[in-house]
């Protein structure tokens, strides 16, 4: 486990996998988006970094994704939504979509532009629920996230998913095949999965793994949100198995079938020969939610009430009611001045109130922060005035140094109003 209240310099893919797994209480970071911005040279692995979030993180705890969109070839390219999306599949809550509005913009719009002047950014606000139960429980508590990952990679460079033929009455079976010359590789799938059958063909001198019907569809359950490649197979998988079951499927491999069960069954065959020979691309089933989730409420949430009241101090006549209170919650589009005492060597720095009012709604004093790309290091010194303790990784040494420097010399805030 990385040591608390330090700065780590390193691809944060490689750092996160350090932390503990349901250690941290709150991430909050900003990722470079859409190469927007020139830092010192990265290379930034959107999915792996978010799956490595989502193990570190606590249940009920919270990760605050700060980031906006650029617009290439006259669109806006749509990263922030469709990350967002990703964090979801992969288990999160999407608690809240908040805004954080700028006073001023670099780029004020022209009379004679096309577009309103950017103002803003998302932060888009995820929780981790306690439990992620597959709709299907089986291998949930035994896949390990990493295996899960792993195992999809595997499957869609040198797996097959297929629906076969048996006999001549239409009846269909469904399998997962992984064959390689290397034993230790396919050996993984079958010893993390548990299921199936690992065999030398010695003809061929080849390894194969192979896992049919139910227990090929427990584990596309369990590794449908990282696929990739093989993602229409497995819908087409799914689907097939989930109808089968509908049917209840009791008569087995040598049941009679109908004309119609018969030609229900064809056409499933037929979709996934279709989708491994490349003639068509899509199965026509739609995206598959493989996941039941907690309500997943942030285990902390002190709501920062700041908004006026207009109708403070107001009651009813008979004073049953009490008074209406001098402050509300605030709304969730935050307004900021990025402020010349924000601004440092870095290229893109968020206000330090920002990071305090996300680490004061999100976190209670002595937990654990994390920015995993801490840029000159923000979140950290906020983290630190308030309490917190706090992790800080990026890839740029000169931008470890900006950090280090800048939580050298802090302390935590006394007033106990705020922390
Ligand atoms: C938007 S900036 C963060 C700025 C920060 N919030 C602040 O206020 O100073 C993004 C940072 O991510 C860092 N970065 C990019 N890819 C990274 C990676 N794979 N691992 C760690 N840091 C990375 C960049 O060096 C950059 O400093």
């Amino acid at each position: 486990m990385l040591k608390l209240n330090k700065v780590y310099c390193g691809n944060c893919k490689e750092l996160l996998k350090e932390i503990d797994r349901e250690t941290i209480d709150l991430v909050i970071t900003s990722p470079p988006y859409d190469n927007l911005k020139k830092y010192e040279g990265y290379s930034f692995d959107f999915e792996i970094i978010a799956q490595e979030l989502y193990r570190v993180i606590k249940q009920h705890g919270v990760v605050v994704w700060i980031v906006g969109d650029a617009v290439i070839d006259g669109s806006e390219t749509g990263t922030s939504f469709k990350q967002a999306l990703y964090f979801k599949e992969i288990g999160f809550n999407i608690h809240d979509t908040m805004i954080y509005e700028k006073n001023s913009s670099t780029f004020p719009a022209r009379r004679d532009g096309n577009r309103y002047t950017q103002i803003f950014e998302y932060c888009f606000v995820f929780c981790k629920p306690d439990k992620i139960i597959s709709k299907y429980p089986i291998l949930s508590p035994k896949l390990k996230i990493e295996d899960a990952s792993w195992l999809a990679a595997a499957i869609d460079g040198e797996g097959c998913f297929r629906i076969r033929k048996h006999g001549k009455n239409g009846s269909c079976y469904s399998n997962i095949n992984l064959g390689n010359m290397n034993k230790e590789y396919v050996k993984k799938a079958f010893d993390i999965t548990g299921l199936g059958n690992f065999w030398y063909d010695k003809n061929r001198n080849f390894y194969e793994w192979n896992v049919g019907s139910e227990d090929a569809s427990k584990i596309v359950l369990e590794i449908y949100p990282y696929l990739l490649i093989k993602k229409e197979q497995a819908k087409t998988l799914i689907n097939f198995q989930e109808y089968l079951r509908k049917e209840n499927d009791k008569g087995g491999r040598n049941k009679v079938l109908s004309k119609k069960d018969k030609e229900k069954r064809l056409n499933f065959f037929d979709i996934m020969k279709q989708l491994n020979d490349g003639s068509i691309r899509e199965s026509g089933f739609g995206e598959i939610d493989t996941t039941v989730r907690s309500k997943g409420k942030p285990k902390t949430a002190n709501l920062l009430c700041d908004k006026p009241n207009k109708w403070a101090g107001v009651t009813s006549y008979d004073k049953k009611i009490p008074p209406v209170p001098d402050f509300s919650p605030r709304t969730n589009i935050w307004w900021y001045v990025t402020s010349f005492e924000d601004k440092n060597d870095h290229p893109a720095i968020f206000p330090e109130k920002l990071a305090w009012d996300h680490i004061l709604s999100w976190s209670d004093k002595g937990d654990i922060v994390l920015d995993p790309m801490c840029g000159s290091g923000t979140t950290l010194k906020a983290a630190k005035e308030l309490g917190r303790h706090f992790i800080g990784m990026d890839v740029s040494e000169r931008y470890c140094g900006m950090s280090r420097k800048r939580i050298s010399n802090i302390n935590p805030c006394v007033d106990p109003d705020f922390v």
